[in-house]
């Protein structure tokens, strides 16, 4: 009984806490990349290994897409065979 009452209050706090913060923006399903920025080109704030693509090309090349269950998937590219000295490309969606 008394752990029922602990859980009931916590429930309470919960709910006080979650009336605080309003849904300002969503990202979800088809259009979860919708919104973002995907910073272009060569980072050189980093010097690294990489180039960034643009959404168009990031999309193009299926390192970012929504898959047929609506999940979002950012991967890196691991098939393409990068010379040495070169960069792979890669991405950087931000918010
Ligand atoms: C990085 O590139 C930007 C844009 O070309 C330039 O303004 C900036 O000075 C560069 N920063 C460094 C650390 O090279
Ligand atoms: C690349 O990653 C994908 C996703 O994890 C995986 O299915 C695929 O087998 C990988 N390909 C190679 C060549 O490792």
């Amino acid at each position: 009984m008394r752990f029922l009452a602990t859980l009931g209050v916590l429930s309470w706090s919960a709910a006080q806490t979650l009336a605080a913060y309003n849904l300002v923006q969503s990202f979800s399903g088809s259009n979860f990349f919708e919104g973002w920025d995907f910073f272009d080109g060569f980072d050189n704030t980093t010097n690294g290994d990489v180039n960034f693509l643009s959404e168009a090309d990031a999309d193009a090349s299926k390192l970012t897409f929504v898959n047929d269950a609506g999940r979002a998937i950012i991967k890196v590219d691991n098939t393409t065979f990068v010379p040495f000295n070169l960069k792979r490309n890669s991405v950087s969606p931000r918010l």
